[in-house]
């Protein structure tokens, strides 16, 4: 008899994300029967950046390789929650970006394989039956599925979005959403800044609300900063500078700050019971992270710190998806007039199309070779929406108009754009 696989995995197996959905679709088989040529297609489906990395991470690498002691070294083990010199130039480039005094140790670093496995792992910490997660709708496509392997943590959402004038209103709602908090209980609370989908950023008024209020009911507020770095203005957030503390935990990434995707560290900063508690899950889940990756980070913080060599980067990195946001926005306006929201950091904008948003997704890309990101996995508020993302295109800028132009003269024919004012 085949055996079968659990309850649980089948679920996951089953969970539909908007991302796999249009990854299905956009096939060489739907191509061709659509009559498209795969090098025509134009697509704002992924969540990657495409800048290069910074030259002197690359020959970190490059040193550590052609270093017969130092490749062994990077062959080892390392403990379960990162390198001790990792961890420690961790601190110092959350300090050397953002603010010298900010309550950071490494003990209260942990690092894994990655952002997306430690915010798996860190739910599974801080997570029972019946607990509530509270997400703000639209949010990332991932979160839901983090969770759902959870038996009986609940999903509240909370709108952030007003979808008949397409404006991000969180902070028209800081009372209502303590409020909310207060009243629904949730144990987590998570951010996202700047925000996938929407690329905005919340403020710390709304921030510092939402810690409040958590603290009082005794929960966590967690923040996902997979964006940190690439915030578009020069001010940033206070909470940026924030430690952790007993209420308030952070996850980082290296993917997209210094095109690390295929190449993933991430980090969680949090108390230190909260480090211990992954690093005993960690110690199953993924035994511990890698080694050549912390090697050749910890060196290029390092020498990048000494030499000052980090802060222009970024700065350089923010600039190109400044140009894409502002070419991809402009686009929008010219040729689909359709509302849109103004990235201030990120890889994206969402678009309402007042059209399902599968229906709009599969007929755009059949008619024009054009692929975007159906709206409804990330919430209620964006049922009649798109996700498109500039991040892929950040050197191909004519692209983007390109794109645009495709599909607007398709919204033309179809009148779809019928109704619809623009911003
Ligand atoms: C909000 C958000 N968090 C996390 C991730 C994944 O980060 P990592 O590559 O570290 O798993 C992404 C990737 O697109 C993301 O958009």
């Amino acid at each position: 008899m085949k055996a079968s696989i659990s309850k649980k995995a089948t679920v996951f197996k089953n969970t539909k994300s908007p991302v796999r959905e249009i990854m299905d679709l956009a096939s060489p088989q739907f191509f061709q029967q659509a009559g498209l040529n795969p090098d025509e297609v134009i697509s704002f489906s992924g969540g990657w950046v495409n800048h290069e990395a910074p030259g002197e991470l690359r020959m970190a690498y490059a040193d550590i390789i052609h270093d017969p002691h130092r490749f062994h070294q990077s062959g080892a083990y390392p403990p379960s929650i990162g390198m001790p010199e990792c961890r420690r130039a961790i601190v110092d480039f959350e300090k050397h970006l953002y603010d010298p005094e900010m309550e950071l140790n490494p003990e209260n670093i942990a690092i894994g394989c990655n952002s997306s496995q430690m915010t798996f792992n860190l739910m599974h910490i801080l997570l029972d039956p019946g607990d509530t997660i509270l997400l703000p709708d639209p949010s990332y496509c991932n979160y839901p599925s983090q969770v759902s392997s959870l038996e009986g943590v609940k999903i509240s959402y909370f709108p952030v979005l007003n979808v008949e004038e397409w404006r991000y209103v969180a902070d028209e709602k800081i009372e209502e959403f303590a409020l909310h908090i207060r009243r629904e209980k949730p144990k987590v609370i998570l951010l996202c800044a700047p925000d996938n989908p929407t690329s905005q950023i919340p403020s710390t008024a709304f921030v510092a609300a939402a810690l409040e209020a958590a603290r009082e009911i005794g929960s966590f507020l967690v923040i996902d900063f997979a964006y940190k770095a690439l915030v578009f203005e020069d001010t940033l957030p206070d909470y940026f500078s924030w430690g952790p503390n007993d209420n308030y935990i952070s996850i980082h990434s290296n993917s997209k700050w210094c095109r690390g995707l295929g190449r993933r560290l991430g980090w969680v900063e949090a108390p230190v019971r909260i480090v211990e508690a992954l690093e005993a899950i960690q110690g199953s889940s993924i035994l511990c992270p890698d080694t050549l990756h912390q090697m050749a980070l910890t060196v290029y913080i390092d020498n990048g710190i000494a030499n000052d060599r980090i802060q222009p980067y970024i700065r350089q990195t923010k600039k190109l998806y400044q140009a894409a946001a502002q070419q991809t926005v402009r686009a929008i306006e010219t040729y689909l007039k359709l509302p849109c929201l103004i990235p201030q950091g990120g890889l994206y904008t969402v678009l309402r199309t007042d059209i399902e948003s599968s229906v709009f997704t599969r007929e755009v890309l059949k008619n024009t070779g054009v692929i975007v990101v159906p709206g409804w996995g990330f919430g209620e508020t964006l049922q009649q929406a798109v996700r498109l993302s500039y991040g892929p295109l950040v050197n191909d800028l004519d692209r983007i108009e390109e794109a645009m132009k495709r599909m607007g003269a398709f919204l033309n024919r179809k009148g779809w754009r019928m109704g619809i004012s623009p911003r």
